[in-house]
C-alpha cells in the first residue's frame, strides 16, 4: 500500500466532523414504508389481550382491528402480516380454509378501513392444528397415512393441497399476498397453481424461504398458541448451521415462482440475508422474529440497554445486509421514532 493511503494522509474521521457530513455520507436508511407489522387475532369482541413475553405487542379481537389498522396507516407502514388464533383446532386444521375463519374475517375488516393497506396472510397450518405442527401428521388410520414413513412426520404433498386451498380462501377475503411459512418443499408451486385456477393470478405469494429451526420463536408461540405438542419443527424448517443450503432453498422456492423471496430470523442470520441479496435480484424480506423483539425488550425493561436505539440499530443492520422490507413488532415503535 501507498503511503497516501494511509495515515496521516487518509482520515476518516473527517467525514464524521459533524451530523450532517454523517447524513451525507449515510449508506443505509430506514422509513416507515420498509416496515410490515404483525397481528395476532383471536376471536370474541372488545379484546386487546397482551402478549407477556412481547411487551407492547397483542392479539385482538376482528372488531378493534379498524382502528388498530387506521393507526398503523396513519404512521407511514404499507402493509401487515396476520396470524390466527382460531377458535378451535382439529388434526386438519380446517379452520385455515374457513371463508369464515377468522383470518378471511380479519382480512375483510382491514380492507374495508384501510383498502390500500397491503395485506399479507401468513400462510401455515400450525395456528388451526391441534397437534401444532405445519400440516398433516402421518398417524395410522388417519387419512393420508404412509407405513413407508414414521409416525409423526409431516406429510408433505398431502399438505400442499390444504395450503392450496386455504390460499385461495384467504385471497378471496382480500389477501393482496400469501406467505407461506411452513417449509414444505414446493408450497409455492402449489399455492401459485391453487391461486391461478381460483382465479388469483394478480395475487402474489412472499416465500419464507429460508427459514430456520430457530429457538428464537419463543414468544411467537406464546402469542399464536401454536407450540407443537410433540418433537419440534426440525423435519421442516432449516438447520440453523447451514448457510449454503439457503442459497439451494431460496432458488426453489424463486423457479416455483415467489415474488418475494425472505430470511427468517433476521439478525442471527445477517449473512444469509447478504448471500440472498447478493444472488437473487427479487425483492427480499427479513423477519425480526419474536425472540430479537422480546430480548432487546427485555433488556431494556432491566435498564440494560436503550430501547430505541437499540431496536433502530438491529433494524438499520437488517436494511444494511440487504432487506428491501422487515416484518417486525418494532414497526409502529420505529416509524414513532424515525424523523
Ligand atoms: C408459523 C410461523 C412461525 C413464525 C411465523 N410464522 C412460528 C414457527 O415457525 O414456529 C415465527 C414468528 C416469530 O417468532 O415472530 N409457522
Amino acid at each position: 500500500m501507498r503511503d497516501t493511503q494511509v495515515y496521516p494522509t487518509r482520515r476518516p474521521r473527517r467525514l464524521r466532523l459533524n451530523k450532517n457530513l454523517r447524513l451525507l455520507t449515510r449508506e443505509t436508511s430506514l422509513s416507515p414504508a420498509d416496515f410490515i407489522y404483525p397481528l395476532f387475532i383471536r376471536p370474541g369482541k372488545e379484546v386487546k389481550r397482551p402478549i407477556s413475553s412481547m411487551p407492547g405487542q397483542y392479539q385482538w379481537s376482528v372488531d378493534k382491528l379498524a382502528a388498530e389498522a387506521e393507526t398503523i396507516a396513519g404512521l407511514g407502514i404499507p402493509a401487515v402480516i396476520l396470524f390466527g388464533i382460531p377458535g378451535s383446532k382439529d388434526a386438519l386444521g380446517s379452520g385455515n380454509y374457513d371463508a369464515n375463519g377468522i383470518v378471511p374475517q380479519a382480512i375483510r375488516a382491514i380492507k374495508d378501513a384501510t383498502p390500500e393497506m397491503v395485506v399479507i396472510s401468513d400462510m401455515c397450518f400450525c395456528e388451526y392444528t391441534d397437534h401444532g405442527h405445519c400440516g398433516i401428521i402421518n398417524i395410522p388410520d388417519q387419512d393420508h397415512y404412509n407405513p413407508n414413513l414414521p409416525e409423526g412426520y409431516l406429510l408433505n404433498d398431502p399438505t400442499l393441497d390444504l395450503l392450496g386451498r386455504a390460499s385461495a380462501v384467504h385471497a378471496e377475503a382480500g389477501a393482496d399476498i400469501i406467505a407461506p411459512s411452513g417449509m414444505i418443499d414446493g408450497m409455492v408451486y402449489g399455492i401459485r397453481v391453487a391461486l391461478d385456477a381460483a382465479g388469483f393470478q394478480h395475487v402474489a405469494i412472499m416465500s419464507y424461504a429460508a427459514k430456520y429451526a430457530s429457538a428464537f420463536y419463543g414468544p411467537f408461540r406464546e402469542a399464536a398458541e401454536s407450540p407443537p405438542s410433540f418433537g419440534d419443527r426440525s423435519q421442516y424448517q432449516m438447520d440453523p448451521a447451514n448457510r449454503r443450503e439457503a442459497i439451494k432453498e431460496v432458488d426453489i422456492d424463486l423457479h416455483e415462482g415467489a415474488d418475494i423471496l425472505m430470511v427468517k430470523p433476521a439478525m442471527p442470520y445477517l449473512d444469509v440475508l447478504s448471500d440472498v441479496r447478493r444472488m437473487f435480484d427479487l425483492p427480499v424480506s427479513a423477519y425480526q422474529v419474536s425472540g430479537e423483539y422480546a430480548m432487546i425488550q427485555a433488556a431494556a425493561a432491566n435498564g440494560w440497554l436503550d430501547l430505541q436505539r437499540s431496536a433502530l440499530e438491529s433494524l438499520i443492520s437488517i436494511k444494511r445486509a440487504g432487506a428491501d422490507m422487515i416484518i417486525t413488532y418494532f414497526a409502529k415503535d420505529a416509524a414513532s421514532w424515525l424523523p
